[in-house]
């Protein structure tokens, strides 16, 4: 399972009772292998219900696996036309089949895809996946402490894209006061039930940062969550703002080979070292480590990762 790619269909109903039938049968047909035949269902859905946004993002699907480029594209465009929010995340899908250029991730997919996942995200997550972004970010954060001979210890601490709460859990007897943000109101949900948690806000991380005053955070937090931001300078900057002098940055990232950012197949975002160097520069931070670690695997190899902390001087 990887947590870009909905696996689970995504059903936001057309309203119309016969179009959503429509597109129940169309997905038995396309379980069954039966594409050709569940595309022409999904067609005829969309005939009653033109703004039935999911119909359009499945039958890009499967245009897509029928290797029907253009009319993928057309499918996808109109899913995102009737539902200008993208909860489907079709421009994702535009821009893997490079008919957009590489921009950000919809929230409102982010959002769906989030709350569908929470009940099973920690069992999928930890024991499927061997995710260990939070104890890599904790070893990296002592080591950068104990290289300026500094405690490990910091007063106020800001957890982005904070999920169930894993990363509070990790860091839990090093900060005093922890604030959670996460875009996905289920997520944030769990969170709470862990206690580690002294403030929560369901936003979008770099409209929380925005909304915090200059200096009031000691440490800031990102386990496993720069994969859903295609730019990371606005995230920097205000990190850099939010953070107190002497305060630590610290991130898990997927990184890759090529030049600056692209998307992967498993739709998330991955960010070459040089662009997340430059990146931090850019922002007025110093980077302390920047580590070729992978935070989790897929198909069961290590999918490859960057653990950075980066200091506000
Ligand atoms: C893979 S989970 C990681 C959760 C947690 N940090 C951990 O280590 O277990 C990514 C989380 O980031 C959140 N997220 C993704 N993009 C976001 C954004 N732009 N703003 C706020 N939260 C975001 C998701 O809702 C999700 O809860």
């Amino acid at each position: 399972m990887s947590f870009g790619v909905q696996t689970a269909p995504l059903l936001i109903s057309s309203g119309d009772l016969i179009a959503d039938r429509r597109f129940d049968f169309a997905r038995d047909l396309q379980l069954k292998g039966d594409l050709v035949a569940a595309a022409d269902l999904l067609l005829q859905a969309t005939e009653l219900a033109p703004g039935f946004a999911s119909a359009w993002f499945t039958l890009g699907e499967i245009r897509q696996t029928l290797g029907e480029r253009e009319a993928a594209i057309a499918a996808f465009c109109k899913a995102r036309d009737v539902d200008p929010d993208d909860c489907h995340g079709a421009s994702l899908r535009l821009m893997l089949l490079g008919a957009e250029k590489l921009s950000g991730m919809p929230p409102a997919y982010v959002r769906a895809l989030f709350d569908q996942y929470a009940p099973k995200f920690e069992t999928a997550l930890v024991d499927d996946l061997g995710y260990r972004g939070p104890a890599l970010l904790f070893k990296a954060v002592l080591a950068a402490r104990l290289a300026v001979r500094k405690p490990a210890f910091f007063k106020r601490a800001i957890d982005l894209g904070c999920g169930t709460g894993l990363a509070a859990s990790t860091f839990a007897k090093e900060v005093d006061h922890f604030i959670g943000i996460d875009l996905s109101p289920r997520m944030i949900e769990r969170a709470r039930a862990t206690g580690h948690y002294a403030q929560l806000e369901v936003a979008e991380m770099v409209e929380g940062l925005r909304g915090r005053p200059e200096t009031s955070a000691d440490l800031v937090l990102a386990a496993d969550a720069m994969v859903y931001l295609s730019d990371l300078a606005p995230l920097l900057r205000e990190a850099a703002r939010v953070l107190a002098p002497g305060g630590l940055l610290a991130f898990t990232s997927e990184t890759h080979d090529g030049e600056g950012v692209v998307l992967g197949e498993g739709l998330r975002y991955a960010h070459n070292a040089a662009y997340v160097r430059a990146a931090i520069a850019a922002a007025g931070l110093t980077l302390s480590r920047l580590d070729d670690l992978s935070a989790r695997n897929e198909d069961n190899a290590p999918v490859p990762g960057l653990v950075v902390v980066a200091e506000k001087t």
